[in-house]
């Protein structure tokens, strides 16, 4: 990247208006309305959002002031009290959408669950004082370590409930970093089950967890949802079954008030340097945030039937599978497997069972749909399909033109939303029956969110110049700290550009005001529109015997979108296959099967700038196998180079 501005090579003409018909009905249906919202939630955040707060929440007290503080330091709704299980659940339970379904589940060997609002409201209670029994209170941590069954998302809202923090690992991490997650929350109990069913395997997380405990002392006890069937070891005093304990558990438990700053849930992400981040959401900004972006982008109708596909695991599920659809009183489904199992026809057929109104997926999984070939969907009855959305990384145009085409039937306007762990909810993304969308633009910011392009120096750009992506204004649903580390929030997110939030993505803007996001400029990469840090990657790679020194790279990848390449270094020479074999086995068992590599090249050193700073522009050029690598003229050894490219051979 030069100094000011990143250089920018897509071009992309072809633009889509929203179908009239859907404009007609849609929660916001026409261009001044959506600029009279984002005029006004500029100028008057305050009012704005104030009057959200009140017309959409529930509140046991009402709040004194709408905001607090400026960013990077801002308090939401204070001296107001609620609780998000009361605004997702009990709520509902006051008019017909009692029998409304909640949650339609459907677990990978085809088994399904329905749970209308009442019955998840009964399993919520009863949880929540299985939790108290535990001794677990506000602010208490809960790691959540589970397949996509119904007892994550009533896990998740029994914490929520009783006002102690949940902290979800993605299923697919191993154990060590379950332990490196629980010591950094200081988990006081874990919920896990035996396994979970993936591509027809289970998938064990009980032994993972009982593993971590080793090396995380801070848990006291584990509860386990029994789900395959597998055998699993059970501690006395430290195990329990799931449904021992729910079978004798009451029915009733008063959701507590909790101030709106409570913190509701912790949710590690990779950062650039250093361990995972434990990003803190708290209580009334990240539920207005969600319930709002929600029926805003969604158009959620009392009707319809929505899916997003990703797993609770990260932050779309927590935001898009859990709270935005239960607080807008929706029927959401939760699918437990993989998308080619037993065939690659299971979304689409999982789409037609329920009749799928709103569907939610990730670019990734759209690539995968594309190689696997049009008979697939075209075998299933899509027709129920009304909207479609991608989240994760910047699609490539002609990915969304097949979604448009192929899922959507050319009739269902495509919502590209753009957001992060850290925003909580999404920032910048169409509205469904207003915006013209143009295929790879994630288009304009929703009501509220301010951004801007700048360069290093946090000079605006102009439009069509690439630059950083920041946040002028805070948002209710930011995040407010890292759990446990201030300094590092302050440094990510704030010193870059000053008094902005600094996003990490590199973007530019266009003359109708779209935002086209090019991706990360700092070291993480995103893979299947999942955020790894190289420097993760890196330090699993040199704590094995064999590896003196490690840089990783991202490299262009057909499905994932970035693959892992990992240039290393060993202490004796010694280079082989079996040891390319072990390397890979180490880091998936340090970091999980998530880090994957799939490249390992041997280097007889890693190249580095006069100053020492990994070269990985240079790196990136080779990884990808292009055959210009860029200006090494401040590269400290040129034979280092001769020999990564014999590596390519
Ligand atoms: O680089 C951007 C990319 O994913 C990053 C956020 O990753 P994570 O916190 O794991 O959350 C993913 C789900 C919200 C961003 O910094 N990203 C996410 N959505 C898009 C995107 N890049 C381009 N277009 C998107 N729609």
């Amino acid at each position: 990247m030069s100094d000011d501005a990143i250089e920018s090579v897509l071009q992309e003409t072809r633009s889509f208006p929203p179908p009239e018909a859907f404009a007609a009905e849609a929660h916001i249906s026409s261009e001044d309305q959506y600029q009279q919202m984002w005029e006004r939630a500029k100028d008057d955040p305050e009012g704005f959002w104030g009057e959200l707060a009140t017309e959409n929440l529930d509140w046991f007290k009402e709040y004194d002031s709408v905001l607090e503080g400026a960013m990077p330091d801002t308090k939401w709704f204070v001296g107001g009290k609620l609780n998000v299980t009361h605004n997702c659940l009990d709520r509902h339970l006051t008019n017909w959408r009692k029998n409304k379904a909640a949650i339609i589940w459907e677990g990978e060997p085809g088994d399904t669950r329905v749970l209308r609002y009442q019955d998840l409201h009964r399993e919520v209670c009863r949880f929540a004082n299985v939790l108290k029994q535990f001794d677990i209170g506000p602010g208490d941590r809960v790691t959540l370590y589970m397949p996509m069954i119904p007892e994550l998302a009533i896990a998740m809202l029994a914490c929520a409930r009783i006002g102690a923090v949940h902290s979800i690992i993605f299923g697919g991490f191993s154990a060590d970093a379950v332990a490196e997650r629980n010591n950094d929350a200081q988990a006081k109990l874990v919920v896990t089950a035996d396994a979970g069913w993936r591509r027809g395997k289970e998938l064990p997380l009980k032994a993972a967890v009982d593993a971590s405990l080793e090396k995380s002392p801070t848990v006291e006890k584990v509860v386990v949802v029994r789900r395959t069937g597998l055998e699993v070891e059970m501690v006395p005093d430290r195990d329990y079954w799931w449904d021992d304990l729910m079978a004798t558990a009451s029915t009733e438990c008063e959701a507590t008030p909790l101030d709106s700053e409570h913190p509701l849930f912790i949710l590690y992400t990779s950062g650039s340097t250093g361990k995972p981040k434990g990003v803190l959401h708290t209580t009334a900004g990240y539920l207005l945030g969600t319930t709002m972006t929600s029926r805003w982008v969604f158009d959620l109708k009392e009707d319809d039937t929505y899916w997003c596909t990703a797993d609770i695991g990260w932050i779309t599920g927590h935001s898009y599978i859990v709270y935005g659809p239960l607080a807008n009183g929706a029927t959401t489904v939760m699918y437990e497997g993989a998308p080619n199992y037993p065939d690659e026809g299971r979304f689409w057929n999982i789409v037609e069972k329920f009749g799928v109104n709103i569907f939610y997926t990730a670019p990734t999984a759209i690539r995968a749909f594309i190689k696997w070939g049009d008979d697939w969907p075209g075998q299933a009855d899509l027709s129920s399909l009304r909207l479609l959305g991608t989240v994760g990384e910047p699609i490539n145009p002609e990915a969304w033109m097949w979604y448009h085409r192929v899922i959507g039937g050319e009739r269902c306007p495509i919502v590209d939303t753009w957001w992060q762990t850290e925003t909580g909810g999404i920032m910048i993304s169409p509205l469904p029956g207003v915006t013209v969308t143009k295929p790879g633009s994630c288009t304009r910011p929703l009501p509220g969110v301010v951004p801007d392009i700048v360069t290093k120096d946090g000079k605006s750009l102009e439009d069509n110049k690439g630059g950083l992506l920041v946040m002028r204004q805070p948002w209710p649903s930011m995040l407010r700290t890292l759990h446990g580390d201030h300094d590092r929030f302050l440094e990510t997110y704030f010193s870059e550009i000053p008094g902005a939030y600094f996003a990490g993505d590199g973007a530019r803007r266009d003359e109708d005001g779209c935002y086209w996001v090019m991706g990360r400029v700092d070291d993480v990469l995103n893979v299947a529109g999942h955020r790894l840090s190289t420097m993760e990657i890196e330090s699993a790679l040199v704590s094995h015997q064999n590896v003196a020194e490690a840089a990783v790279v991202g490299f262009p990848h057909d499905l994932k979108g970035e693959g892992i390449c990992c240039f290393v270094t060993t202490t004796d020479g010694g280079e082989s296959e079996e040891l390319k074999a072990e390397l890979i086995a180490h880091v998936r068992q340090q970091i999980g099967a998530i880090a994957t590599p799939d490249q390992i090249r041997f280097a007889a050193a890693v190249p580095k700038t006069r100053s020492g700073k990994i070269m990985r522009r240079l790196l990136r050029d080779i990884a990808a196998g292009r055959e210009e690598v860029g200006d090494t003229t401040t590269l400290e050894d040129y034979s280092v180079l001769s020999k990564l490219r014999e590596e390519e051979e």
